[in-house]
């Protein structure tokens, strides 16, 4: 397969200066993790980093020179980096996905152009739609790319990976078209987070604002089955660990020695963002400094800022403040032969930084919020003698896998002074303790692996995407069901209602049958030769209203009670009900304290339904409630029934598997097909014999032969059986 990615950002950056086409190396992890993986063969599309009009006519050269490398580009004009990249990408999903709501801006306009580069990333991507390619987008920039791509194209393999963080669903639910970024991410096959924690807030987001339930990672929906995991994303280890033999780092690092002196060096790098929390570090440094003076002329702060996102007035503002800063301290504390503070605002080298990290004592990397931070383990990475400390936030990704550093809270300036403190006493013993055991881990995890790990589960995903599909009821099948319900003159039909016939609905008193429905029924059973059965969980009452007029068999509360043809009612056994106040009572305490949830009582079981309850808070009562009742119902001839969002007690034996076989005794039927969505109708599809034809609404695998997608397909089975093609 070919490897396709797509970012917004491409791995240079074209700038025009003197007429000359310039191309500079990108910063920022997304780039720098996947430059790093040296993947032979692969097509990156991307965004050079220059709008439309200031290429000057120099599209065609640009173009050329891209090419070279195997980078295509997506070009945006002026108005479309202003709105889309400035605007939607980094004023508003930035800073809500880092936990600034203070900085995000909703506005129509930037929404307007999010959908529309995204679009034109679609149209670009569009002669590289073929089933020989791995489509895989990465973050926050093209949310929407995966649903336009399988709209296009249904068949596509793609992979979606997000380097930000996935914030909670409190956070995630103020943006105004977050069901549209959902759905749009949904269009994946695979979808990669950094770590355990944004798959959790990923999935919830998910549950709750589009109602697609996950079964250890797996989403399904209405046609596919997709995955949801954590990457936490490597490095190369190697070359990190192996560059302190090239001899034009050597050099480097020893030009730099001597520039600093004999000093314990703190180095601190990040891109100019709020989120690194580099205000904070300088003042809990300056902390340090008056806490500690007995380290006066004998530490310093490299603090490393790469320009970044310079348009942006919290960018501006934020420049402004570290250079106030540092020139305050600087000027408070420093001597003639000391700077507390060295300032670097530029993008270095990848040699220069590779020098800094070996030749630095310790590493202070304290973001606000971050998805991973790479920079937290090249640090590590290049520590070969396993000396050096890190001190690193706990809002980092990577301070999951770093655990054997000082970890902080980058809000709390008094603890990362402590940790300076304990960081530039700490004893060489400790040191190479900690870092033996980072080293190992990253090494063992690096970029290769990572990537490695993220195909194996995309493999896996499309295998268990083809193995669900052979299930479904293909034109072949279909056909064949007709031919042989064209033969047959005793035929049975055993159709659940609520989900198979029907969507559901919030209230399950409104899922009334509708016209086409009622017409369906209908003629079906005006056929002498069939027999159709309702066969539902709901009471008598609700079903004999719903089918009045029509002349079909019903079966009610999950085959307790069987209506023939005619309106006559009988009940499967005699069955008893004088449990159901004790029971009643419990499951009303459950209602006051589930706001959302009700109790239906039926003739011969009590159902308390949860479709409406927050899923979070249901999940822990489906638990407390199960355990209490199995304990109460121990000595009676009672049990439970769990069905789609709600938990039955019922009188034990009864299920729609009995109520199948009713039937099936009173006559010979030469053929039987069934239909359910539900757990409740497995029971049936077990006990039906082998030639019937059985069929799970629905994606997952059931104990029914075939599977088919929605109602609205039960449906048209149906229909094709009455008019016979
Ligand atoms: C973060 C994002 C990347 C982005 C990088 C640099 O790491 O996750 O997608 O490329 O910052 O930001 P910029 O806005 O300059 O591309």
């Amino acid at each position: 397969m070919n490897l396709i990615i797509v970012s917004n950002r491409l791995p240079v950056n074209i700038s025009i200066k003197n007429d000359k086409v310039i191309l500079q190396e990108s910063i920022g992890g997304l780039v720098t993790g996947l430059k790093s993986l040296r993947i032979e063969k692969y097509t990156w599309i991307g965004w050079p980093g220059i709008s439309i009009e200031a290429t000057k006519n120099k599209i065609n050269e640009i173009k050329e020179k891209l090419v070279e490398n195997n980078y295509v580009p997506v070009f945006l004009t002026k108005r479309e980096v202003m709105n889309y990249y400035y605007g939607y990408c980094n004023r508003t999903l930035w800073p809500l996905f880092h936990y600034f709501p203070q900085y995000t801006i909703f506005k129509k306009n930037f929404w307007k152009y999010y959908k529309k580069v995204n679009e034109k990333f679609l149209n670009v991507l569009e002669e590289f739609l073929d089933e020989n390619n791995f489509i895989w987008i990465h973050d926050y920039h093209l949310m929407l790319l995966p649903k336009m791509i399988r709209k296009k194209y249904n068949d596509a393999s793609i992979g979606f990976f997000l380097h930000i963080p996935f914030p909670s669903y409190e956070i995630f639910r103020q943006i105004p078209e977050r069901k549209e970024l959902l759905e749009g991410i949904l269009g994946s096959d695979l979808i990669g987070f950094h770590t355990y924690d944004y798959v959790i807030h990923f999935l919830n987001s998910v549950r709750r604002i589009l109602g697609y339930e996950h079964e250890f990672g797996h989403i399904y929906l209405e046609d596919r089955v997709i995955k949801v995991d954590s990457f936490p994303m490597g490095i190369d280890f190697e070359r990190f660990e192996s560059v302190h033999n090239d001899i034009k780092i050597k050099r480097e690092i020893n030009r730099l020695k001597k520039r600093l002196g004999r000093k314990k060096i703190i180095l601190s790098i990040d891109r100019l963002d709020y989120t690194k929390g580099i205000v904070q570090k300088i003042k809990a440094y300056e902390i340090f400094l008056r806490e500690n003076p007995k380290f006066k002329e004998k530490i310093l702060l490299l603090l490393v800022v790469a320009p970044s996102r310079t348009k942006i007035k919290e960018y501006k503002n934020l420049k402004r403040e570290i250079d106030r800063l540092v020139g305050e301290i600087n000027g408070k504390y420093g001597t003639m032969n000391w700077i507390p503070i060295h300032y670097i605002y530029k993008s270095l080298s990848i040699n220069t930084i590779t020098s800094l990290y070996k030749l630095s004592d310790i590493a202070l990397i304290t973001p606000l919020r971050d998805g991973m931070n790479l920079i937290s383990k090249e640090y590590i990475a290049s520590r070969h003698k396993n000396d050096g400390v890190l001190i690193l936030s706990e809002m980092a990704g990577s301070s999951k896998e770093l655990t054997e550093a000082l970890i902080v809270n980058p809000n709390n300036e008094e603890e990362i002074a402590a940790a300076i403190r304990i960081a530039a006493e700490m004893n060489k013993t400790e040191q190479k303790n900690r870092m033996k055991i980072m080293r190992e881990r990253i090494k063992r995890y690096d970029i290769k692996v990572w990537f490695k790990d993220f195909m194996e589960k995309f493999n896996e995903i499309k295998k268990l995407q083809k193995k669900l599909s052979t299930r479904f009821l293909t034109k072949e099948i279909k056909k064949k069901i007709i031919e042989e319900y064209k033969k047959c003159s005793s035929r049975l039909f055993l159709l659940d209602y609520d989900g198979t016939l029907i969507p559901f609905k919030e209230n399950p008193n409104e899922c009334y049958p509708d016209m086409e429905l009622l017409e369906i029924l209908g003629k079906l059973s005006n056929d002498e030769r069939n027999d159709v059965v309702i066969i539902s969980g709901r009471n008598r009452k609700n079903m004999e209203e719903f089918f009045k007029d029509l002349e079909i068999y019903l079966v009610a509360e999950h085959g307790a009670l069987i209506r023939d043809k005619y309106g006559t009612w009988v009940e499967i056994e005699h069955l008893t009900t004088e449990w159901k106040r004790e029971i009643r009572e419990v499951l009303e305490i459950f209602v006051n304290k589930t706001p959302g949830s009700f109790v239906e009582e039926k003739e011969y079981s009590l159902a308390w339904h949860y479709r409406k309850v927050d899923p979070e808070l249901a999940a822990t009562r489906v638990y407390e409630l199960k355990h209490i009742l199995l304990n109460l119902i121990m000595n009676l001839n009672l049990e439970i029934l769990e069905g789609n969002k709600v938990i039955e007690i019922k009188n034990s034996g009864i299920n729609k598997g009995r109520a199948a076989m009713f039937f099936l005794s009173k006559k010979d039927y030469d053929f039987i097909l069934a239909m359910g969505d539900d757990v409740t109708d497995e029971d049936m599809f077990k006990l039906l014999p082998k030639d019937s034809y059985t069929i799970k609404i629905g994606y997952e695998i059931s104990s029914a032969k075939y599977n088919l997608y929605s109602y609205k397909d039960a449906r048209n089975l149906l229909k094709k059986l009455i008019i016979g093609e």
